[in-house]
């Protein structure tokens, strides 16, 4: 990209990634055909699909709708090649267990942000009956019939209260989860769930409760609530940018915290009658404190666009990461850029600079190669971002909606690792 484009128009966000996953992952809980609409056209729902044909369902694609036929008897084992493209596999680990009986899922590579431990989803299995081992790279979860129990998160995780979730939707008795996740895409995914049958109280808040049943049914229509972190990525862009963009059908009320912040450093944020929300701004953004925390906190998946923006604005900014602690990486790559910044321990401080200096650099993550686009276009002269692959992972359609909005971008076809060949 050639730095220096205002981006100005309107840009729509695809379900959230974050979301379709475990909603793909809870269409296991029912035989029958499940029916999922606004998925997103992005890598890791392909990863996903896979995942779900290896265990027998079948899956089709036509358009925005995403129909997963579950066989009576799915099988039960998720192998690396897959996993280890995606992280998220992981959650087909609750579902099948309360399913099958069984579940045997190879232990995750994925994003290369920190250790991301599976221990709270192991103990919570526990707790409900289930045996569990560690094996040849793979977790091994046993349970004729799990069993309601009181489990207490020691952080409020968001892929172990779904895995929780969708294995104690089908235990005998009642399950409460205390310390609960309560992302919007968890509401997201209680909502697909209720919808199948499962009794689930406490939606949203940090205790849920759920009364298992013997069965659930599929869904005709279940639509994925509208990306988030996506709509972030896009409202940030236009404060850094000194830009105009409409986000559509960016829901307002999931990101407070974030559009506050875009406020704080002089946009101008307002939703819009027809839905959606408008991010303007006429001036050098000035510099934002933020803190990372489950949601509603600011969410960590928005971390680096914030980054950059403090790298370019008027003022000093501590950044401090709560969630994922090696997420720093990403800062080398931005230092490469020109950026300020130190790192000690969790927090980060960014010294804005007028100008950042374009430069080759190289995307180790999702939203660290969408932020290292973002910087790119204020940066001065051309950035290029290798292995922007990982921008695939979740973001449709990103460089021809960058340049629908004035970004001066273009994709080149790189000698990188392609994606599985995936029918
Ligand atoms: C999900 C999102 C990711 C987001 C994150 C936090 C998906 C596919 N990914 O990831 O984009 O950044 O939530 O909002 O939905 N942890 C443990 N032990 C556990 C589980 C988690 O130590 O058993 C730690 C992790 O190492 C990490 C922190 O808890 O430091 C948060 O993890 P978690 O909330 O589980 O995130 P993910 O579900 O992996």
């Amino acid at each position: 990209m050639r730095g220096g484009a205002r981006l100005a128009g309107e840009v729509d966000v695809a379900g959230a990634k974050n979301s379709v996953l475990k909603l793909m992952a809870a269409a296991l809980l029912a035989e029958g055909a499940t029916t999922l609409s606004a998925v997103p056209d992005i890598l890791d729902v392909a990863i996903m699909s896979e995942v779900l044909r290896r265990l027998g369902c079948t899956v089709q694609r036509v358009g925005g709708t995403l129909r997963i036929d579950v066989p009576a008897r799915p099988g039960h084992e998720a192998d690396y090649d897959l996993v280890r493209r995606m992280r998220a596999s992981i959650a087909v680990l609750g579902p099948l267990v309360a399913r099958c009986g069984e579940a045997k899922v190879a232990l995750p590579g994925g994003d290369a942000i920190g250790s991301r431990g599976l221990d709270m989803h192991v103990a919570g299995l526990v707790k409900l009956g289930a045996t569990v081992e560690s094996e040849h790279g793979y977790l091994i979860a046993r349970a004729p019939r799990l069993t309601g129990a009181q489990v207490w998160l020691d952080f409020p995780s968001v892929g172990a209260t779904e895995n929780l979730l969708m294995a104690a939707v089908l235990a005998k008795g009642t399950t409460q989860i205390d310390n609960a996740a309560r992302e919007p895409e968890i509401v997201d995914l209680c909502d697909l769930l209720v919808q199948m049958g499962a009794q689930i109280g406490g939606i949203g808040t940090s205790t849920l409760e759920v009364e298992g049943v013997e069965h659930l049914r599929p869904v005709a229509e279940h639509a994925t609530v509208p990306d988030r972190i996506v709509a972030g990525t896009w409202a940030i862009a236009a404060a850094l940018t000194r830009g105009d963009v409409l986000v559509s059908n960016g829901r307002a009320e999931h990101l407070e915290i974030a559009l506050d912040k875009l406020t704080t450093a002089g946009a101008a944020v307002s939703t819009e009658p027809g839905g959606g929300f408008r991010v303007r701004m006429d001036r050098r953004p000035r510099a934002v404190d933020v803190v990372t925390l489950p949601y509603p906190g600011f969410p960590t998946d928005l971390q680096p666009m914030v980054l950059a923006l403090n790298a370019v604005a008027d003022g000093t900014a501590m950044v401090t990461e709560n969630v994922f602690e090696a997420r720093w990486m990403f800062v080398n790559e931005l230092s490469r850029l020109g950026a300020d910044v130190r790192t000690d321990g969790h927090h980060a401080v960014v010294r804005g600079r007028a100008q950042l200096s374009g430069a080759p650099v190289t995307a180790h993550d999702i939203r660290a190669g969408a932020a290292l686009v973002l910087a790119g276009l204020v940066a001065d002269g051309v950035t290029e971002v290798a292995e922007v692959h990982h921008v695939d992972r979740g973001y449709e359609r990103f460089v021809p909606k960058l340049q629908s909005l004035g970004a001066d971008v273009r994709r080149e076809a790189a000698p990188e690792e392609p994606p599985l060949a995936l029918g």
